[in-house]
């Protein structure tokens, strides 16, 4: 069984997730999504409601699974036998750091990572630009799906 996994801080998860995620699936016989923690960066949402968002908008692939981790990518990838990682390459600006991020995931675990680049029309695209723009009470519409758009806005508005 080919298995790949799809790390990311999903938070929220976009549509750029979503096209990886869906190319992904029609080339692993499972992909698991796995939430982690970005210490470089504060959240939105908390781990489980980053996991509810993902289950309600991926329903429709049979072959993925969800979890998450608060540790090394690498230790994840080792407990659970996963060999790969797969991400999506916006542009150079993303390159030099994904590639050290593989290149240490090589050495530390032996796990290979797969880039794949993702559709020009979310070259741009992330979930930190998303809340911004949401933040400014932006149109995020045409960036994730319609229920995300609406959790994010209730967070939003509750924050204040
Ligand atoms: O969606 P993001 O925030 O770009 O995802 C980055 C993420 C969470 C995949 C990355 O920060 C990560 O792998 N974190 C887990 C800890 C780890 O393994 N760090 C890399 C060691 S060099």
């Amino acid at each position: 069984m080919r298995r790949v996994v799809c790390p990311g801080s999903f938070d929220p998860i976009t549509n750029g997730h979503l096209d990886i995620i869906a190319r992904a699936c029609s080339l692993f016989d499972e992909v698991v999504i796995a939430v982690l923690v970005n210490q470089t960066k504060s959240s939105l949402f908390t781990v489980p409601e980053r996991i509810e968002m993902i289950k309600e908008v991926t329903a429709r692939y049979k072959n993925i699974k969800i979890d998450s981790w608060s540790g090394l990518l690498v230790d994840y990838c080792k407990a659970n036998q996963i060999p790969t990682i797969v991400k999506g390459l916006r542009a150079v600006s993303d390159f030099d750091y994904e590639l050290q991020m593989s290149q240490v995931n090589l050495q530390l675990q032996g796990v290979e990572t797969l880039f794949m680049s993702t559709a020009p029309s979310n070259s741009f695209l992330s979930s930190s630009l998303v809340k911004e723009i949401a933040s400014y009470g932006g149109d995020v519409s045409g960036y994730m799906p319609a229920a995300i758009v609406d959790k994010l806005r209730s967070r939003l508005d509750r924050k204040g």
